[in-house]
C-alpha cells in the first residue's frame, strides 16, 4: 500500500501519524478548543491551557439547542470574528465544531483533531457537519471544510473497543467499495489492528483517509460517486433507529444486507459475500441478519431524506473492491 503522511483534498491538509503537539504549530493564540467530557479526561493534559469549550459526550449533543448554548460560551471565552475552532474528539465533535465555525459570526475558520477511529476515517473528511432535529440525523447542516485535520493514532489507545469497532466498520466498508488489496491487507493485519498496533494503525487510516478523500475531491456535494460511501448506510440507518445499535454495528449488518441483495440479484459472487461476512465478525461486529424485522426496516428505508421520488438508491458490490448505485423501487 502506497504510504503518505499527508494527503490534500479540496486544499484541506490532511495530517496522518502526525503527534498531537504539532497543532500548536498549525493554530494561533486565537484558538478556542471544543471537546466532550471523555476527551477531556483522558486527554485533557495535552490541551495546554488553551481555552475550551467541554460538552457532555454523546449523540444528543448534537442539538440545535446545545448550539446555542455554545455560542453563549464562545461569547463568554470573547470569541469574535478573528477566533479559530479546534475541535479534539469524535465525530460529534467535529460535526458540532464545523457547523458551529459555520455560522458563528457568519463563519469562522476551524480544525479537526479526531479522537476516534470513525472521526478519523470518516466524521473528520468531506466537510459535512451540523445537527439532528428530534429523529432526523444531519438535518441541519453545511457543507465546509476545515483548515487542517490532525490525525494521531495515540488517541485510540483509550478507545473502548466497540467504538474501535464502530470505525473498522467504516474502514472495511471503504475497502469493500474500491479497493480489493486493502480488503486483502485487512485481512491479513486485523489481529495487529485490533490490538492497536501504532505502525498498522497509520496504514489502516492513511488508506481510509486515501479513499475518502479521492471519492470526495471528485464529488464535494454528493451529486454522484459519493454516494459510494453510503454502502451498507441505507438500511444501517434504518437499524440503527430500529434496533438502537451503535452506527458501526448498524452499518455492519446493512452491508451484509446489501451483499445479501446483491447476491439475490446475481451481481455478487456468494463466495465475495462470505468473505465479507468473515471479516465483519472476525472485527467485533454483528453479522446476523435473521432476527431483523425486515418489513419495518424497508418502511424506515422509505421514509429516509434521502429517497428520491418512488426509488431508493442503493450501494451494491459487483465485487470486493467495487461498488454501483443502483437504483431499485420501493416495492422490489
Ligand atoms: N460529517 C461526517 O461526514 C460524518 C461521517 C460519519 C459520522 N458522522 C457523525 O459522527 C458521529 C459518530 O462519531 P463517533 O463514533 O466518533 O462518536 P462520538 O463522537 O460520540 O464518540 C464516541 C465515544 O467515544 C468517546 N471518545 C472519543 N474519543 C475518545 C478517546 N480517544 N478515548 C476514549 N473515548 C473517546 C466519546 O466521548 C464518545 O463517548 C455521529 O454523530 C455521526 O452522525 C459524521
Amino acid at each position: 500500500l502506497n504510504i503518505l503522511p499527508t494527503i490534500t483534498y479540496d486544499q484541506t491538509p490532511v495530517h496522518v501519524g502526525l503527534a498531537f503537539d504539532s497543532v500548536w504549530n498549525l493554530v494561533d493564540e486565537r484558538t478556542i478548543i471544543i471537546t466532550d467530557s471523555n476527551v477531556m479526561a483522558y486527554w485533557g493534559h495535552l490541551l495546554a491551557d488553551r481555552p475550551t469549550l467541554v460538552v457532555p459526550s454523546g449523540e444528543d449533543q448534537k442539538s440545535l439547542s446545545n448550539l446555542e448554548d455554545m455560542v453563549f460560551r464562545l461569547l463568554a471565552f470573547g470569541a469574535d470574528r478573528g477566533s479559530f475552532l479546534l475541535g479534539v474528539g469524535g465525530g460529534v465533535i467535529c460535526d458540532l465544531t464545523g457547523f458551529l465555525a459555520s455560522v458563528f459570526m457568519r463563519g469562522i475558520p476551524f480544525a479537526f483533531v479526531p479522537t476516534t477511529l470513525l472521526a478519523q476515517v470518516d466524521a473528520s473528511i468531506g466537510g459535512k457537519n451540523g445537527v439532528n432535529c428530534g429523529p432526523f440525523k444531519n438535518m441541519v447542516g453545511t457543507f465546509n471544510q476545515p483548515q487542517f485535520v490532525l490525525t494521531d493514532p495515540q488517541f485510540l489507545s483509550t478507545l473502548p473497543d466497540m467504538e474501535f469497532a464502530n470505525g473498522l466498520a467504516e474502514c472495511i466498508k471503504h475497502a469493500c467499495i474500491c479497493s480489493a488489496a486493502y480488503f486483502d491487507w485487512i485481512e491479513t493485519n486485523l489481529e495487529g489492528i485490533l490490538q492497536r498496533d501504532r505502525a498498522l494503525l497509520e496504514v489502516l487510516i492513511l488508506e481510509s483517509v486515501r479513499i475518502k478523500c479521492d471519492i470526495v475531491s471528485r464529488d464535494p456535494l454528493e451529486k454522484g460517486e459519493r454516494k459510494l460511501l453510503n454502502f451498507g448506510h441505507t438500511y444501517g440507518h434504518a437499524i440503527e433507529k430500529l434496533n438502537g445499535l451503535a452506527h458501526g454495528q448498524a452499518v455492519s449488518l446493512g452491508m451484509v444486507m446489501a451483499n445479501e441483495l446483491a447476491l439475490k440479484r446475481k451481481m455478487l459472487d456468494p463466495s465475495a459475500e462470505q468473505r465479507v461476512i468473515r471479516l465483519l465478525d472476525k472485527a467485533g461486529l454483528p453479522t446476523d441478519t435473521g432476527l431483523l424485522d425486515r418489513e419495518r426496516l424497508l418502511a424506515l428505508v422509505r421514509n429516509d431524506k434521502k429517497k428520491r421520488e418512488d426509488q431508493i438508491a442503493f450501494i451494491l458490490l459487483n465485487s470486493i473492491g467495487q461498488a454501483v448505485i443502483e437504483k431499485i423501487v420501493l416495492h422490489d
